[in-house]
């Protein structure tokens, strides 16, 4: 039976939003996604402006001066940290992506346990560019389910901090270095400018990647871009004060390409048939995201699919 009439929200929010998730679900069961260049034209546009995507996706040498300072605003405070020389030295010259780049299609992959046995992983690789989210793995089992085309793949220095265990150990290092090998020449976007402790995890990784000859290539994310992206989300309801990097890269893939299609967004602890499904397609867990509210993410994603600016598969591809 199909019971896309009421289904479990992970973290148990309200009944009302559970009601109207499950309703506009229910529509979007009904109808053929039709793809609107004119509405993704005018959101592109808007989210250009606000974010500064092109001027800030990510720190250069140019828009982040030696000895000049980023601005990064943390539980209503502001916190200050230098462009110091080992931060200026590691950055590139250029954006890694310019104003003339635009990807015909774009696939986004959540890491929602939707994906297990989606056999989405053709349609996902066919994308031009595809964007992961948090080291997600894309080997082994997993492979058939998510594909391993990776464009680019976020890595928040929490997971070095927690999964790599602040990369002290030799062994910890070479863990790093074999799973960021997975992901081809991807463009790991990560985030430095956090505070004091953060900005040094990162650049040891940097350093370790350059100096093993790893084919990925660390970027980190301009401060002034990451305001601009979650201002351009408040003026649109968005209430969080950090977007998750699902909702974030979802934005950066409006930026870059013609038509965009999410993969494994899904807030729910249920399929559509009412069979469990853990948090992540890669762990049994169904502990949730605390941080954030990823089912009012959702429903905004919900209505950038009926508008016709983004895809959304919740169906297994096969
Ligand atoms: N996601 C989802 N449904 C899930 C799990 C994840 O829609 N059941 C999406 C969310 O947009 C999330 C992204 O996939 O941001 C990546 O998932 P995860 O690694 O779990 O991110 P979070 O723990 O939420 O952490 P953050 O967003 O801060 O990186």
């Amino acid at each position: 039976a199909n019971r896309t009439s009421r289904l479990p929200i992970f973290n148990n929010c309200c009944r009302g939003q559970t009601d109207r998730l499950s309703i506009a679900l229910q529509k979007m069961n009904g109808s053929r996604w039709r793809f609107n260049k004119t509405a993704i034209d005018i959101f592109r546009r808007d989210l250009l402006e606000i974010s500064h995507f092109h001027e800030y996706f990510t720190a250069t040498k140019k828009n982040s001066p030696l000895n000049s300072f980023m601005y990064f605003f943390e539980k209503n405070k502001k916190v200050r940290i230098p462009v110091s020389g080992p931060v200026w030295f590691r950055l590139p010259k250029e954006l890694p992506f310019s104003k003339d780049d635009r990807f015909n299609t774009c696939a986004v992959v959540g890491n929602s346990g939707i994906l297990k046995n989606s056999k989405c992983s053709d349609r996902i690789d066919s994308s031009d560019l595809v964007i992961r989210c948090n080291f997600a793995p894309v080997d082994g089992n997993y492979t058939g389910d998510v594909g391993r085309k990776t464009g680019v793949m976020t890595l928040n220095p929490s997971i070095l901090i927690h999964t790599y265990k602040w990369l002290l150990m030799r062994r910890d290092q070479d863990r790093f270095l074999r799973d960021m090998g997975h992901y081809g020449n991807a463009l790991v976007y990560t985030n430095p400018f956090h505070f004091r402790e953060v900005t040094d995890i990162v650049i040891k990784a940097d350093l370790l990647a350059r100096h093993r000859h790893a084919r990925q290539k660390l970027y980190f994310s301009h401060p002034t871009y990451l305001e601009g992206v979650t201002e351009f989300w408040r003026r649109r309801n968005v209430t969080e004060r950090r977007l998750s990097t699902g909702l974030f890269l979802t934005s950066a893939a409006i930026a870059l390409c013609s038509q965009v299609q999410l993969y494994g967004f899904w807030p729910f602890s249920t399929d559509r048939h009412g069979n469990n499904i853990p948090y992540h397609y890669y762990d049994k867990s169904s502990i949730n995201s605390v941080v954030h509210n990823i089912s009012e993410e959702f429903g905004h994603l919900l209505q950038l699919y009926r508008e016709g600016i983004v895809n959304i598969t919740t169906h297994p591809c096969e």
